[in-house]
């Protein structure tokens, strides 16, 4: 025997050794193929993951072993040498003929076909069905088409819902005319997309170039938005021990591009045809409490993002990444350190701590190139001892300069807030004449109950008035922009009576304004809690940070209102009271056919009249809304689309 031949037997042992293919296959066999199928294509249970190997080294493939995803694969504990064979075995699965039959993610087939207008489009399939095929084409787009005979018809959007708000001033609004009082009782549901074992999401569905952008904590999937056909779907595990971070409220949008933040506080660039990673930035330790859930909002070059963690003690933060490389370019603490301007506010420890997440996509204005971002509650939570003071900049309203993170002006809604009343509420931009003079507004309904109109040029508070029937913590917003406190309105030992509730006279759902009616369309919540104080420890890591907990107040009627507001006076034009209860986290969006669209607390997408309030429409989901509405066009068509609980729902006129 040659030394030659020697080596090689010893290097052959020691391969499979490391690596022995009948054990990771006996490991795959035992442990996957029940979900995967025996070959790895993919059953009933599980899509196929032969494919998938490729796009992910080990060490993703051992997180998504341990961790599980959130569309169903559980998590599983393997020992370390186990999994290196079953990872190794992983890798040999081979494409095969396609099976055909099955929606998502089969192996790639090229085909040429033929568009009505003669030319032709080479390329893979991504999906197809009766009347819909997508295919991507060598310059990685996808092409969304409609059979005509044996030829196709390409087709796409032509008014999209580009960012969170669908525009960047957050009026939830669409010129669209398509739908109006005179047909919408002919509207219905065109398609439904199931997103995989999710409930209660809380994302805008968004809709660029003909595809919408759905997600779910670490999961983004890409839709043909005129039938509900899935393109692609990108997916993380979530983080074992992160707090505050179960949903994902959606995507920006910039180019080629999409943007998502993860439930660990890190935000994600995608390409936005197949879903694969582009960069990846981490903007906190998730370990020191931190997550991540709004929707970035893409600004310029930029793109901004937000965190959670108001409940478990984070110093908050707003930050702005390059959307080329995702490098950070600032960062605005929502909480100063000690010593900075505005700590002064803050007496006693919990500054280090003080919460004032930044979790609700802001809005903003081009022409006065400012952003505008509100901000959550401090920490810790229901007790004020350890931060006396107003506790700048939580619960505030932050009008920022987008290119450099610097504060143009701010104003804090509940100064040393006690209540848990986050000012996370859309601010709404709105130009129109207030009192007789064209004014540039800025429009805020809180969660403590008062609705705000500023001048958003500069800040001045020009209106302030109390929407909610029964509101028992200030009588009302003084001369001095200050709220006026009743007394022994603080949580106690024995537990005190507020309103409103925690959930918030309204809460982060979307409002929505009609210049046309001059009206102002919120989700309200008639509802009071009981506060009670208890003394804590220190702030620990992995742990919330609760300086007393809260119970809905008994014996009270909890309503839940749909009310329309006159901005100018801040009169209520008219009510719409939903079934009884007031547990419904639905939107809305107007349109500028006089129509308001909102999840309402019985579980319908309903629509009323503008003017009057009057309930012209309505379609039974059976499930509890957590999300918004949003309206796009597609092929010629007027959409409205809308996720209850874990269905993507768009709907559409007869024809
Ligand atoms: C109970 C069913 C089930 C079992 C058992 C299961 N999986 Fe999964 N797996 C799923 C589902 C469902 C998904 C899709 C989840 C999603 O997209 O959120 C998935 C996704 C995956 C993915 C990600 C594919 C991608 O899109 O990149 C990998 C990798 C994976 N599984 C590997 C495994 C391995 C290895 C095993 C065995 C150790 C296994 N799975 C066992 C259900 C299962």
């Amino acid at each position: 025997m040659s030394i030659r031949t020697l080596i090689l037997i010893a290097a052959f042992t020691v391969a499979a050794h490391a690596q022995d293919r009948s054990a990771g296959q006996r490991s795959f066999e035992s442990r996957c193929a029940i979900c995967h199928g025996g070959d790895g294509h993919g059953t009933d249970r599980a899509p196929a993951i032969y494919n998938k190997t490729a796009s992910r080294d080990n060490q993703s493939i051992a997180n998504v072993v341990r961790n599980g995803l959130p569309g169903g694969m559980p998590a599983m504990q393997i020992p370390d040498a186990e999994l290196g064979d079953l990872t190794a075995y992983l890798r040999t699965l081979q494409p095969a003929v396609p099976l055909g039959g099955r929606p998502f993610q089969r192996p790639e087939v090229r085909e040429t076909i033929t568009l009505t207008d003669g030319k032709t489009l080479s390329g893979a399939v991504v999906a197809n069905g009766l009347e819909d095929h997508q295919i991507r084409t060598d310059d990685g787009k996808i092409h969304l088409l409609r059979r005509v005979g044996d030829r196709f018809r390409e087709v796409t959007s032509t008014v999209d819902w580009p960012t969170f708000h669908g525009d960047m001033s957050g009026n939830r609004y669409t010129t669209m005319t398509q739908i109006t009082k005179d047909n919408v009782r002919n509207l219905g549901a065109k398609w439904i997309y199931t997103i995989r074992n999710a409930q209660g999401l809380q994302d805008t569905p968004q809709v660029a170039g003909g595809i919408m952008y759905v997600t779910n904590v670490n999961t983004c999937i890409a839709l043909d938005a005129g039938s509900g056909r899935q393109l692609w779907q990108w997916s993380r595990p979530t983080t074992q021990g992160v707090r505050g971070a179960g949903s994902n409220r959606g995507v920006a949008v910039a180019g080629d591009r999409l943007f998502i933040v993860t439930d660990n506080a890190h935000i994600v660039a995608l390409n936005r045809f197949t879903g694969a990673e582009v960069w990846d930035t981490e903007m906190a330790d998730w370990h020191q409490n931190y997550g991540a859930t709004g929707a970035p909002l893409a600004v310029g070059n930029l793109v901004i993002g937000g965190i959670t963690g108001g409940e478990a003690g984070t110093r908050g933060f707003l930050a702005a990444f390059d959307q080329s490389t995702g490098k950070e370019v600032w960062r605005f603490w929502t909480v100063p350190k000690a010593g900075e301007p505005g700590s002064e506010t803050w007496r006693g420890k919990d500054i280090e701590h003080g919460g004032g997440p930044t979790w609700i996509t802001g809005t903003y204005d081009p022409q006065l190139d400012t952003l505008y971002w509100p901000t959550g509650n401090p920490a810790k939570e229901y007790n004020g001892d350890d931060r006396k003071g107003d506790n700048l900049y939580t619960d505030c309203l932050l009008a920022l300069d987008p290119k450099t993170g610097k504060l143009k002006w701010y104003y804090q809604f509940t100064p040393h807030d006690l209540s848990d009343w986050d000012a996370t509420e859309i601010p709404v931009l709105v130009d129109a004449n207030f009192q007789g003079q064209p004014r540039k507004l800025l429009l805020h309904a809180d969660r403590n109950g008062f609705f705000y109109v500023f001048d958003r040029t500069n800040g001045k508070l020009l209106l302030a008035k109390q929407f909610l029937r029964e509101l028992t913590w200030a009588s009302g917003i003084g001369a001095d922009g200050r709220p006026i406190l009743n007394p022994n309105q603080e949580p106690t030992a024995a537990g005190t009576r507020v309103c409103p509730s925690q959930d918030g006279a309204t809460n982060f759902y979307s409002p929505s304004y009609i210049p046309a009616t001059g009206l102002f369309y919120f989700q309200t919540f008639e509802k009071c809690s009981i506060y009670t104080k208890r003394d804590i420890g220190d702030w620990v890591p992995g742990q919330d940070y609760l300086g007393g907990v809260q119970r809905v107040a008994p014996g009270g009627k909890e309503e839940h209102i749909l009310r329309a507001m006159d901005i100018n006076t801040g009169t209520i034009k008219w009510e719409l009271t939903e079934t009884a209860g007031a547990n419904g986290w639905g939107g809305t969006i107007s349109t500028a056919t006089g129509l308001v669209f909102f999840g309402e607390e019985g579980g319908a997408f309903a629509a009323a009249d503008a003017t009057t309030g009057k309930l012209l429409w309505s379609f039974q989901t059976n499930q509890g809304w957590k999300a918004s509405p949003m309206a796009y066009m597609f092929d010629g068509k007027e959409y409205l689309a809308v996720i209850a609980s874990g269905n993507v729902i768009a709907f559409g006129l007869g024809e």
